[in-house]
């Protein structure tokens, strides 16, 4: 028979423990909350109360189960006061003589056959343990932000954790409703090590001003599908905690430069912006502890509604793959007239034909009406020569990912184009300077990053070169919007704001399966149930492409050298080996069988 856990305890009251207290609460135990002092109580209560205030009011809770909930929880100011419970959940601040100093009392006052658990996120649950006598009855329990919600626990054990308690604090989490993914005790675990690298990576694009937190938040939730963008989850986290986990994982994890805090962090902790707890970090908050964003100084003015400099009604699409025709579509839906580009007779029937299913698909789905549909079409004329685009306004090239042939057409364009004609390119891994500079009119060249289906998804990156005029921008986010599509305007580096944090997160995914850290099942469910990421990181891999994704891997770490963008030699094997995913039937899966 494995323990009961009839009582709990949770140390600290904050952003994680208020959390934690409630999900015991809600499963019916009883929860002995323990503060610091009356003030840091007190506190920890308004937020928890808030919070099941905010569930009332959605519908997700009775208020009678609200209050039974609350009458099963004990407010305490010290640790005294968890001398009978079986189990304590310690969530203070991630310092490690804090931690070791809070369980060091807490082997005194508790129990002798009480398990004493840490939710740290990035320190060693082994030097945790072993401040106590007990070093075999402690172990690591990982909730994720908000704890309510998140499904995910990471169980951490040690060399010295015993099995049975392993065994009983993993049935406990089933208990509690949530999913367990069992590991051992290295910095970051799985989630943790994957999600900080791309969360500081993000906070340095601000502090580069590579682009705004607006668009970087918009381009990881559009481009990606993620619940919140990375600043905007730098906030929930709190940017103190979040710097103590960075700063942990990088001495802990093997100095890795991607975990050293960016300045910007540490600066933001100094001048007390420490995220939603504080009412202020990279957004500003309705009050603390609050979800609500409000305008502060760096919110971006209504859109300017001056017209663009160029009026575009006529757009030429270069190319017959799966983006041209998605891009063909978006202008045609759209209203605009369009000139499709192919190289043959035979490719334009082709990319016709696509175009057509892909819009009965819109009628069928009622997304369309068969009138859209045709008017649609009707926009569009075929040439397989660019001496077609001798009027139009602007120019989509979506041809081959090689430079040469790219740099070629905007030459051509070049000469056919008429003057004031935006050419764009809708690279994802080449530099736009490139195609500029293979022109006269470089200032009129620019990037439009469009994302697959481009039908369906909502973002566009914009990118600007050092030669790119301001008309051209506003000209392309001015279409864009008439596209309904959502702009996001950065600078013309490697990846641009999505793939460079993307990609660099998969492969990291991939080195942890290549150390046999954890398997890419546990890892998939980790981000999915842990971070809310509509896929794991190696379902995601096998959708685009292990070949296109070594790729994007590559071009980002020559361009930026940095030793920790290396392609994990696991993904290059694949590749080599031919596993490129779900397009072959075998990828980090096998979907033959399936
Ligand atoms: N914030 C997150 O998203 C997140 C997610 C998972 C795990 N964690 C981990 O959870 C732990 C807590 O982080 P947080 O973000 O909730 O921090 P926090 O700063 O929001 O809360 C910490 C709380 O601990 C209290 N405290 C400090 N010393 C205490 C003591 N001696 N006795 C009792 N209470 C004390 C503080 O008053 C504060 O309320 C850290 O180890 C962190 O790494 C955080």
């Amino acid at each position: 028979m494995g323990r009961e856990f009839g009582s709990v305890g949770v140390v600290g009251l904050g952003t994680m423990g208020a959390g934690i207290v409630e999900v015991f609460a809600r499963s019916g135990v009883a929860v002995t909350a323990v503060e610091i002092s009356d003030t840091a109580l007190h506190r920890g209560e308004v937020t928890m109360r808030g919070s099941l205030d905010r569930a009332v009011a959605k519908g997700k809770l009775s208020a009678a189960d609200r209050d039974a909930l609350l009458g099963r929880v004990t407010f305490a100011v010290g640790l005294e006061a968890l001398h009978e419970v079986d189990l304590v959940i310690e969530a203070v601040p991630e310092h490690l003589d804090l931690k070791q100093r809070i369980f060091a009392e807490l082997d005194r006052v508790c129990k002798p056959e009480a398990i004493l658990a840490t939710n740290t996120s990035s320190l060693s649950v082994t030097e945790i343990s072993v401040a106590t006598t007990r070093p075999n009855q402690v172990i690591g329990m990982h909730f994720f932000n908000p704890a309510p919600i998140m499904k995910l626990v990471e169980v951490v054990r040690t060399v010295v954790t015993s099995q049975d308690v392993v065994t009983d604090i993993e049935a406990l989490c089933e208990r509690l409703g949530k999913v367990d993914v069992t590991i051992t005790d290295r910095a970051g675990f799985i989630a943790n090590a994957l999600l900080f690298g791309y969360l500081n990576q993000a906070v340095s694009m601000v502090e580069a001003k590579y682009a705004t937190r607006e668009d970087i938040d918009a381009a990881m939730k559009l481009g990606c599908g993620l619940p919140m963008g990375p600043l905007a989850l730098m906030d929930l986290i709190g940017l103190d905690t979040a710097y103590e986990i960075l700063d942990t994982m990088y001495r802990r994890g093997g100095r890795d430069r991607r975990h050293a805090p960016v300045p910007l962090i540490k600066q933001m902790v100094t001048a007390g912006l420490l995220g939603r707890k504080s009412g202020r970090g990279f957004y500003t908050y309705e009050k603390p502890g609050s979800p609500v964003v409000v305008a502060d100084e760096a919110t971006p003015v209504a859109a300017d509604t001056t017209p663009a400099s160029r009026h575009i009604t006529k757009v030429g699409v270069v190319g017959s793959g799966t983006m041209a025709t998605g891009i063909i579509e978006v202008f045609a839906k759209a209203g605009f007239e369009v000139v499709s580009v192919t190289r043959g007779a035979e490719k334009s029937a082709q990319v016709c034909e696509r175009l057509k299913t892909s819009l009965n698909k819109g009628v069928v789905r009622g997304k369309l009406t068969e009138q859209d549909r045709d008017a649609a079409i009707g926009r569009v004329t075929w040439s397989a020569t660019i001496d077609h685009l001798s009027d139009v306004d602007l120019v989509v090239e979506a041809v081959v990912e090689e430079l040469s042939v790219k740099k070629a057409l905007f030459a051509s364009l070049d000469e056919i184009c008429k003057p004031g004609v935006v050419l764009a390119t809708t690279t994802s891994s080449l530099p736009v300077i490139e195609c500029a500079v293979a022109t006269e009119r470089p200032a009129d060249v620019i990037g439009l990053h469009f994302f697959n289906p481009a039908p369906v998804m909502g973002l566009v990156e914009v990118v600007r070169t050092i030669r790119t005029s301001d008309a051209t921008v506003k000209t392309a986010t001015d279409v864009c919007q008439a596209l309904a599509k959502h702009a996001v305007v950065c600078a013309d580096r490697s990846g641009f704001v999505v793939n460079a944090l993307l990609f660099p997160y998969l492969n990291d995914a991939v080195k942890m399966v290549e150390a046999s850290y954890s398997t890419a099942d546990d890892i998939d469910y980790a981000m999915k149930l842990g971070c809310g990421y509509p896929m794991g990181p190696f379902e995601l891999l096998d959708v685009v492409g292990l070949d296109v994704s070594l790729a994007i891997q590559r071009e980002l770490y020559l361009e930026l050298r940095e030793p920790g963008f290396a392609p994990a030699p696991l993904l290059e094997h694949l590749v080599t080996a031919g596993y490129l995913g779900r397009k072959v039937g075998r990828g980090f899966r096998d979907y033959s069988k399936r």
